[in-house]
């Protein structure tokens, strides 16, 4: 594996690779086997992995965790090295954002302005920021997302689409521990008490969507699915809503809709989505 760190090498090693397939797999370190599936699932189809690292400062609100997000560089090199990825990318804050840089992607449509845009101001437009940057520079065939960012999977999707950026934009389903907690690098901030606690969130939205199919009572199931999550230790509930797939709109029909959740444990804000 190749480990590049600025954007001239970048460049120089993608212009000697002619009609090669390349498939992306950005992320922000602290990986954990939910990233190694993507790679994985990139591996199937693709001979060339590029993978990045970039904890995207833009994407971070004033309050959250930027300064405290984990970045163990060399643990997660030698994971990419051992899942064999081919190139690792991680550049620099301020090559990527030099001080003259003064160009953001913003969504206009309204997605980003649901569920954890509603509660994280200018988020998706910092990701799709870094997103169309990292596409614009590695110039693969196609890259890989989780589904459980899936408000940022479909957001991806629509600035992919609208600016003609790269051919392919895949979704790999959650990997999740044995517990079913939805793997995540935040994971690594709850303590032992809060790690016995967060996979209540999954279990919520399994036992709604137990209900659901036989009841059809959602307003009265989600409410008592927020009081669920709260009794079981967590601090609060951002949202707890069934939106379908396609366009993030509230819903009330079981076809292509999936339950979305995001909860606080502690200083921890934890996600997940289940298809419904
Ligand atoms: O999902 C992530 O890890 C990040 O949002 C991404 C897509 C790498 C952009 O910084």
């Amino acid at each position: 594996m190749v480990i590049i760190k600025n954007i001239q090498q970048l460049k120089q090693w993608r212009a000697a690779q002619v009609q090669s397939d390349i498939a992306f797999v950005p992320t922000m370190g602290a990986l954990h086997a939910g990233h190694l599936s993507l790679i994985d699932a990139a591996k199937r189809n693709h001979q060339i992995i590029v993978a990045s690292i970039f904890v995207n400062p833009l994407q971070f609100g004033a309050n959250e965790d930027l300064s405290r997000y984990p970045r163990p560089f060399e643990r997660d090199a030698e994971l990419l090295r051992e899942a064999g990825v081919t190139v690792l990318f991680s550049p620099q804050i301020s090559e990527l954002y030099p001080a003259t840089f003064a160009t953001q992607v913003r969504i206009t449509n309204g997605l980003d302005k649901v569920l954890c845009g509603s509660h994280r101001a200018g988020h998706f437009d910092g990701v799709c920021t870094v997103v169309a940057l990292l596409f614009v520079l590695v110039r693969p065939d196609a890259a890989f997302f989780g589904e459980k960012d899936f408000q940022q999977l479909a957001i991806i999707k629509r600035m992919n689409e609208d600016l003609h950026l790269i051919p392919q934009i895949i979704g790999v389903p959650t990997m999740r521990e044995a517990d079913g907690l939805a793997m995540s690098s935040r994971n690594q901030y709850l303590s032992e008490a809060e790690r016995q606690i967060a996979p209540k969130l999954y279990q919520t939205l399994c036992a709604i969507k137990g209900q659901y199919q036989s009841l059809n009572e959602l307003s009265g199931l989600l409410e008592w699915g927020k009081a669920n999550i709260v009794k079981s230790g967590f601090n609060s509930v951002d949202y707890l809503e069934l939106r379908s797939e396609a366009d993030l709109q509230l819903t009330e029909i079981p076809q292509k809709a999936r339950l979305f959740v995001a909860a606080r444990l502690g200083n921890t804000r934890l996600i997940d989505n289940i298809a419904i």
